[in-house]
């Protein structure tokens, strides 16, 4: 029952004060958005079936299958393509009232461009899947493009750090808009562009694999791989430009598919769109005035990079004192395209770390991670913080961006708790898991909290629905409210967290 589950809770989870397990799906507004999210990469596999084309990561499994851990598994993820009328079902038993997924760009278009030919396959089954989520009453709010860019465009002309990523972008969602945008109302256009830039373009962890940093060390070997740090990366790219120049297009895609949508879908769809940026919270390591500014320079780099374009129509002032000429201009057209089409924000907030002032670095070291001359170190050495995470940060997070940004709209777009996966457990073991539940239930406390105060904040999604497939870590890391048994059929089981949040959502938890 709900009251044995909470003493539960309340015994295992000794780090969490007990106070901030005290919230209440009734503490936020009716209309607020409780929901789980995935995307397609991580979850659909059906890779290679009915017309789908390959996608960057596709490409990267089969090409450097060292870089990804269990690389081969890739292609099926974990079945989501086929399952996704059961699936939803999983969705409605956590009586969350959204659902954000992605759809996969090569699954409409094979091509990559409206030009190649849209595939009526892949169109069918986005509009099954919305249809049933709408029949089941969780609204869907829709990634148009989580990280899985056309292998076709990185081949024709290096994808986004080329102008035509422009075009091909917009016009994807644009696309989208016109298929599926008569019942979906919340569009996200682009997933984490800092982090797009930077592991593909300056770390090299992602795909394209660009990298030229001359300290960072990867690992080679046939094929090489940029995960193991054992040698010198140089793996083609100019880590000190090209992720200024990918972010700089992507800024500009957004803003277009923005204007777009406002233009000619938004009034007749009564809809929203928005972006989804990553961020920590960055808490000064020290009170010192170098630190206070080293924090504000890493909100700068990692936030201001595109709300300080897309809301106030430029760079913020930090980023163009330090990355000085390698930072990419607006022209005065660009500015009047970006300033004001941020739409709402989504925000991925994980964890938060401390800023510690660096010094500039030396001149062949040029690159983002370095430009900030601000290091991140763990959280978890801050007194009374015995972990990496920092649920008050959320708080003070949204405190930050009211603050800064002029109170923008903003959801949660992803929040949750990964564990690293252990296959000795027996299935009942698997199922236990008192800290994700703790880790959402004090975040959905300080959330709350950040509202009362004033945030503009209408959403919160959990990542994830499923223990999924996480990118260049495969499989290794668990971040699911269900379970998925890959010996047994990728059959799906319900944690502890998904009966927390069920019962959460039904609004009768914790002193109820
Ligand atoms: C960010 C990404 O959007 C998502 O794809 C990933 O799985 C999570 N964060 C967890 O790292």
């Amino acid at each position: 029952s709900a009251e044995a589950q909470q003493v539960e809770v309340m015994n295992t989870s000794s780090a969490a004060p007990t106070l901030e397990l005290n919230v209440h799906r009734a503490d936020f507004p009716v209309d607020f958005f409780f929901g789980v999210g995935t995307s397609a990469a991580q979850t659909e596999g059906a890779a290679e079936e009915e017309g789908r084309s390959p996608s960057v990561w596709d490409h990267r499994a089969k090409i450097l299958p060292g870089a990804i851990r269990q690389s081969d598994k890739f292609p099926k993820a974990i079945d989501g393509y086929r399952r996704y009328m059961e699936d939803i079902q999983l969705i409605k038993e956590l009586g969350v009232n959204s659902y954000r997924f992605s759809v996969s760009w090569t699954r409409i278009l094979p091509q990559g461009t409206i030009s190649g030919g849209v595939n009526q396959l892949g169109v069918d089954h986005y509009n099954r899947l919305i249809n049933e989520l709408i029949r089941n009453g969780i609204e869907p709010f829709v990634t148009i493009y989580h990280f899985d860019l056309p292998q076709v465009l990185q081949e024709k002309y290096g994808g986004l750090t080329h102008q035509m990523f422009l075009k091909d972008f917009s016009d994807y969602a644009e696309l989208c808009f016109k298929l599926f945008g008569d019942r979906v109302r919340h569009w996200f256009t682009i997933n984490e562009p800092n982090v797009l830039a930077q592991y593909g373009y300056e770390l090299g962890i992602a795909p394209p694999g660009r990298c030229s940093l001359p300290q960072r060390r990867c690992g080679l070997g046939s094929p090489p791989r940029c995960m193991v740090p054992v040698g010198p990366c140089n793996f083609g790219g100019n880590s000190s430009t090209e992720p200024y120049i990918a972010a700089h297009h992507i800024i500009l895609a957004h803003a277009t598919a923005v204007k777009l949508y406002r233009e000619r879908y938004q009034v007749e769809q009564n809809g929203e769109i928005g972006i989804v940026l990553a961020t920590k919270y960055f808490k000064p390591y020290s009170n010192s005035q170098e630190d206070r500014a080293a924090a504000e320079r890493l909100f700068d780099f990692y936030l201001g990079w595109f709300m300080g374009p897309l809301v106030l129509g430029k760079y913020p002032q930090s980023m163009r004192e330090l990355v000085k000429e390698r930072l990419p201009t607006f022209s005065a057209d660009e500015i009047s395209l970006v300033k004001g089409n941020l739409g709402f924000v989504g925000i991925n907030y994980y964890e938060s770390v401390q800023a510690k002032y660096r010094p500039p670095p030396p001149t062949e070291n040029l690159s983002y991670s370095f430009d900030s001359w601000a290091e991140e170190k763990d959280i978890k050495d801050v007194p009374g913080v015995s972990e990496n995470h920092w649920p008050q940060g959320l708080q003070k997070l949204m405190n930050y961006v009211k603050n800064k940004y002029s109170s923008p709209q903003i959801y949660i777009s992803e929040n949750g708790y990964g564990n690293p996966k252990n296959d000795r457990l027996p299935l009942d073991e698997q199922l236990k898991d008192p800290n994700r539940i703790s880790y959402i239930a004090r975040h959905l406390y300080w959330l709350n909290k950040a509202m009362k105060n004033g945030a503009n904040v209408k959403g919160y999604f959990c990542w994830a629905l499923f223990d999924d497939f996480e990118w260049g870590i495969g499989l290794s890391q668990q971040v699911g409210l269900y379970y998925i048994d890959f010996d047994d059929n990728y059959k799906r089981y319900p944690k502890q967290s998904a009966k927390w949040f069920r019962d959460f959502n039904h609004n009768s938890f914790y002193g109820s």
